[in-house]
């Protein structure tokens, strides 16, 4: 009997990529009498787009044939969204698929790659399966990217460097004026990729313009997703936008037919869904400001956010926290895997559900 691993080397030294099981699982090994709250991975308590739904009904009868591979009129319309061209538009199945495509496309052993330490965990995963160097570079005050420090660990080897802003897992982000200083101080041969998973859900405006350095011909690469504000986590669809030579580097890795049928015609009408993305928005702020709020009361640390989320930091263990919210019927996002072993994640549910969550919570912590 065969024992070997074939397995490339790179494949040796991590874990994949975890992301919990089915509610429907955990609700019936709980014996749970309500439907679960899933407030873990920053989904849209609203629902899908209604124009997105309504585009997939239409296609439906037509799944016997092939999508464009390509992804034709999906990126036509990106690129007619952001007034670019359509050679600056890569259609992706979520921005997990670029992140991991950046990785396969660009990077090789001896390759360096510069991200914070408490960020989007895909970046690493993605470095590591290409076998490149990863530099993680510690927080500012605990829960925020520090550019200064960023740039100061760039080297000769450095490729690429991945941001979140908004950042996931802490919420938190880096203004303009950081992000401007940092793009005038590094090497323009490097490329930036730019996350913008939540950007939708901002509500300041003093966050940074990185189409605006897209313009002046800088590499940057920026992720946007139709998981979050649109609702389409189970699509999976998403975009990236950059220097068309980036872009076809994409294209060059991707899987043929890599957006579905579903995909494209959702994406195209999930872009003119305005209405929807701002309830969505609309609706967060709210329960971002009611959550904040009532999170005041109860002895937790919680940096403020620009997401549809909150980091909640406590003095338990966020293992032992997980299992008891989860049994009152709350599944968060524990973040031991972070490097921060007694902070949560949780996201924006309903009304009900955020309440849940508070009294639960309350009820462990006090
Ligand atoms: C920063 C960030 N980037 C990307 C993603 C993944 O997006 P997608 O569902 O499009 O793959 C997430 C999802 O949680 C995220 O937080």
């Amino acid at each position: 009997m065969s024992e070997r691993d074939y397995r490339r080397s790179t494949f040796h030294g991590f874990k994949p990529y975890v992301a919990g099981k089915p509610i429907e699982e955990v609700e019936r090994e709980l014996g749970l009498s309500i439907p679960i709250a899933k407030l873990a991975s920053n989904e849209n308590p609203l629902g899908p787009s209604p124009k997105a739904i309504a585009a997939i009904q239409e296609i439906l009868p037509r799944l016997h044939l092939y999508p464009h591979d390509d992804s034709w009129y999906y990126r036509q319309a990106v690129a007619r969204h952001h007034g670019v061209a359509f050679e600056e538009v890569f259609g992706a199945a979520g921005s997990v698929e670029v992140i991991e495509l950046c990785a396969h496309v660009f990077l090789e052993a001896g390759d360096q790659v510069v991200t914070s330490e408490k960020t989007f965990a895909i970046y690493t995963l993605a470095t590591m399966k290409a076998g490149a160097d990863l530099v993680r570079v510690p927080c500012r005050d605990r829960y925020w990217y520090d550019l200064e420090a960023i740039r100061a660990r760039i080297t000769p080897r450095t490729k690429l460097i991945f941001l979140a802003n908004p950042n996931n897992p802490t919420g938190t982000w880096f203004s303009r004026d950081a992000f401007d200083a940092f793009m005038e101080s590094i090497p323009e041969d490097i490329l930036v990729v730019y996350d913008e998973a939540y950007c939708h859900y901002i509500t300041r405006d003093d966050l940074p313009d990185a189409w605006a350095w897209l313009q002046k011909g800088r590499d940057v690469l920026i992720l946007r997703t139709f998981s979050k504000s649109h609702g389409l986590a189970g699509l999976r669809l998403g975009y990236a936008v950059g220097p068309a030579r980036i872009v076809s580097g994409l294209i060059q890795g991707r899987t043929a037919f890599n957006l579905s049928s579903l995909a494209q015609a959702a994406g195209v009408a999930a872009l003119e869904d305005t209405e929807f993305v701002e309830r969505s928005r609309r609706f967060n702020a709210g329960e971002m400001a009611w959550m904040g709020e009532a999170l005041q009361d109860l002895p937790v640390t919680v940096p403020p956010s620009q997401t549809n989320f909150y980091l909640v930091d406590t003095d338990r263990d966020a293992q032992v926290l997980f299992g008891e919210l989860q049994k009152r019927g709350v599944i968060v996002r524990p973040m031991g895997g972070y490097q921060m072993p007694h902070a949560i994640r949780v996201n924006m549910g309903l009304r009900a559900e955020n309440e849940r969550f508070v009294e639960a919570l309350g009820a462990l912590l006090r």
